[in-house]
């Protein structure tokens, strides 16, 4: 029996979500939506001319959908994710950055916790094959005692990737390089090196005329006593240069590159030998199309596989409160200057919040 689809909003990323649901054997796109009814005729024609509809509600009552797919700007999750699963007990598939406020985060796990439903949240660059190589690598305690791990988001976001959409770029709907871009880096961090204790920040605008951060430099130290660093830029120019992690510990090194942690660089153990070295660089390395990765199909096919065998989400609404945590501490760090300690109740941070001229 087929898991069946719905999605609520037809921008940029939709496609990814149609591409994926298309390519899946048990899985079938039902409907899609979007307020603008253009958008939401060009994906739904797109898909394969399935019914399409300018309101989720009339989605929801007029089709039979297992799961919903909230693909709107990350502002509006939580109030999305909170109205469908009160109204109509559907299984959600939320894009990341799940919310932008950590108490958005806890209403939502909630919400879908008392009406019975799973909560997904999307983060498929954990499902990059050399990602996947790496965390093996964690779990078999490869590298010792684990002592430092680095991420760098250097993209390249003009200002006409701001001007697109007026929810781009703003406090209230997106956050900057280090939420909308970087979310993805910051939530491999902590699934590499564990709980973070503390972070350290500074931040800046240097070419786009944006409300939030063009670039953002973060120290953060973990629970096990390693430290990490962030480092995320959207002022990269004229093109994306670098999306990567390096974990290094007393045993061993790995760098994945490439523009879109799809590249395994560097694979040395103490304990490796010369044809495992050459051969996982040479099998651990993929190309994506675009930014976005590969990983959207492998992450809607676990979605199903969790529903239908009723298994564990790797990515579940707390999973996914995480990188918004440690988001939100790094941000009070930059804006007053002190380390943050987690856990922690967001005071300075702007994200979510309304901006006041
Ligand atoms: N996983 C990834 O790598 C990845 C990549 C890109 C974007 N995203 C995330 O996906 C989300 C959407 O990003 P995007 O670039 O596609 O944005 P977008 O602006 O292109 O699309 C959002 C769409 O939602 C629609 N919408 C808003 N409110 C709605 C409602 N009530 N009902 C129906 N439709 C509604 C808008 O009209 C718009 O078409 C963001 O949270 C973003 O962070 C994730």
């Amino acid at each position: 029996m087929s898991i069946r689809f719905g999605i609520v909003g037809c921008g940029r990323i939709s496609k990814k979500h149609i591409d994926a649901i298309s390519s899946i054997k048990d899985a079938e796109l039902v409907s899609v939506c979007d307020l603008d009814s253009k958008k939401a005729e060009k994906q739904s024609s797109y898909a394969g001319n399935v019914p399409f509809y300018t309101s989720y509600d009339d989605m929801l009552k007029s089709e039979n959908i297992d799961v919903v797919n909230i693909l709107t700007p990350s502002g509006l999750h939580s109030k999305h994710t909170i109205d469908i699963v009160s109204k109509y007990k559907k299984h959600i598939v939320v894009e990341k950055p799940m919310a932008l406020l950590l108490n958005e985060a806890d209403e939502m796990i909630k919400c879908c916790d008392e009406n019975g439903v799973r909560l997904f949240v999307v983060k498929q660059n954990r499902y990059n094959l050399p990602v996947m190589k790496l965390r093996e690598a964690v779990e078999q305690n490869r590298f010792g005692k684990l002592v430092l791990g680095s991420v760098r988001v250097r993209w390249c976001r003009p200002q006409e990737y701001y001007d697109q959409d007026p929810w781009r770029g703003t406090w209230e709907l997106d956050g900057g390089a280090l939420t909308n871009q970087a979310s993805h880096h910051i939530d491999l961090l902590e699934w590499m090196l564990g709980e973070p204790v503390s972070v350290m920040a500074k931040t800046n605008t240097f070419l786009t005329d944006t409300e939030v951060e063009d670039t953002g430099v973060a120290i953060i130290k973990f629970k096990n006593e390693a430290l990490g660093i962030v480092e995320a830029t959207t002022a990269t120019r004229p093109k994306d240069l670098e999306g990567s992690i390096s974990v290094l510990g007393e045993k061993g090194s790995v760098v994945i590159g490439g523009f879109a942690v799809n590249k395994m660089e560097t694979w040395n153990f103490a304990d490796c030998s010369d044809e495992e070295n050459s051969e996982v660089l040479k099998e651990y390395a993929e190309m994506p199309p675009n930014v976005y990765g590969f990983g959207h199909q492998r992450y809607l096919e676990h979605v199903i596989d969790c529903i239908e065998n009723n298994k564990k989400a790797l990515v579940d609404g707390l999973e996914g409160r995480k990188s918004i945590e440690l988001i939100n501490a790094i941000y009070e760090s930059a804006e007053t200057g002190k380390e943050v300690f987690l856990h922690f109740q967001p005071r300075r941070s702007r994200l979510g919040r309304k901006q006041h001229d």
